[in-house]
């Protein structure tokens, strides 16, 4: 079965009267009606329905799906993007340890291995995840995680996934990849042997701006170990309501990947073609330095990018505010378009260390129709005095 007919695929379970959408199971707890069947269920916890901070039907059949769709054998859902990826890291890391880490991965990721978790006596490197020989010097003989996110989110950076996997297993570390601005559709990490994959389902899964959710895909060996403690004791679970729009973001999916692959493409290569755009971050373009990279281990492109350009910062927070059809926002995933304005010298560590001042436009193209989005883009620019010559 394609990945595109295993989303609307339901199954139409007779116990729910053939409904055709899941049930919401909207209750915390499962009864038993004599003590046999409540010792069974609750020695062997992860396998039954006994309370829903463990299981839940509505939850459990978005996990099985999501598991099905990276490659997993199984997945776990969590409240938030972050929630999974507070639960994987710990899951994988004790005192004494330390972690190797992109140096663009997502800011409070980095700030929760970075900082957070020194208290635990965790410490963490973070590296130029371009660069194998950079992510191989970083290594340490208690190295026990290396974290990726490809691309990063910022500037669109990738690692080459399978270099990377070789490079940890030959340390005997476990790697975790932030797979949000693929989705399971455009890459599957767990074929080039990454361990553990985390999502923000807040993204491109739910799809329409209003859930937060995460979720954790990987092994049955190493789920089974997380379900006991990170996932059962932090307790930081999906609810069965949110499951079941979640569930409904994943039937349209791939239609929408669709458009805002092939729009996000378009705008890029129309800013790269303005004479004041001084650099395109998409891996879609040719002219990204990773592109071949990219092609290699994705299968398409989402519609989230960044450009740099020679305009004044403040004079790009006027534009974006110009703009009608993007809003300024954080996020994206949406069925609307974003942008956020960055000085990127005060947000990635190893452009700070240079003297440049590098102003930086993120975009995240919706399902808006193509042109209406670029004549939005134009007129922004003219309204700041910055004429297009066509
Ligand atoms: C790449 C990436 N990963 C993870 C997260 C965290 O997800 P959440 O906001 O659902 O906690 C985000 C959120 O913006 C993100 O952009």
């Amino acid at each position: 079965m394609k990945k595109q007919t295993y989303v609307v695929h339901d199954h139409h379970d007779e116990r729910h009267q053939g409904a055709a959408t899941f049930p919401i199971y909207q209750n915390s707890l499962f009864t038993f009606a004599n003590y046999d069947d409540f010792d069974a269920a609750s020695s062997h916890f992860f396998d039954h329905f006994v309370y829903s901070r463990g299981n839940n039907p509505t939850v459990q059949q978005l996990e099985k799906r999501l598991a099905g769709l990276e490659g997993g054998e199984e997945a776990r859902c969590f409240a938030s993007g972050m929630a999974a990826i507070s639960a994987a890291v710990m899951s994988v890391v004790k005192q004494g340890d330390h972690i190797v880490c992109v140096d663009q991965a997502y800011g409070p990721a980095r700030v929760m291995m970075g900082t957070y978790l020194q208290k635990f006596g965790v410490a963490c490197s973070f590296v130029d995840g371009t660069s194998i020989d950079a992510v191989a010097a970083a290594i340490r003989p208690n190295t026990s995680l290396l974290y990726l996110e490809s691309p990063t989110s910022l500037v669109f950076c990738l690692q080459d996934l399978e270099a990377c996997v070789e490079l940890a297993r030959q340390a005997g570390a476990t790697t975790i990849i932030d797979n949000t601005w693929a989705t399971p559709f455009f890459q599957n990490p767990l074929k080039y042997g990454v361990d553990l994959v985390v999502h923000s389902i807040s993204k491109y899964i739910g799809g329409h701006s209003d859930i937060t959710g995460g979720a954790i895909v990987g092994s049955h060996e190493k789920l089974e170990r997380l379900n006991q403690n990170e996932f059962m004791l932090i307790g930081g679970i999906m609810t069965p309501h949110t499951a079941t729009l979640v569930s409904r973001g994943l039937r349209t999916l791939p239609l929408r990947l669709e458009r805002h692959h092939k729009n996000g493409v378009k705008i890029a290569e129309f800013l790269q073609t303005l004479p004041f755009v001084r650099k395109v971050n998409h891996p879609g373009l040719s002219s990204h330095p990773q592109h071949e990279l990219a092609v290699r281990q994705m299968e398409g492109f989402s519609s989230l990018f960044s450009f740099e350009t020679d305009i004044p910062l403040h004079e790009m927070r006027t534009w974006a505010g110009n703009l009608e059809y993007f809003r300024i926002g954080v996020s994206w995933g949406g069925y609307e378009s974003l942008v956020t304005v960055h000085n990127l010298k005060q947000e990635i560590d190893s452009i700070a260390a240079t003297s440049q001042s590098i102003v930086l436009v993120r975009l995240y193209i919706g399902l808006e129709d193509l042109e209406d989005l670029i004549l939005d883009i134009r007129h922004a620019f003219e309204r700041i005095g910055v004429t297009i010559v066509d």
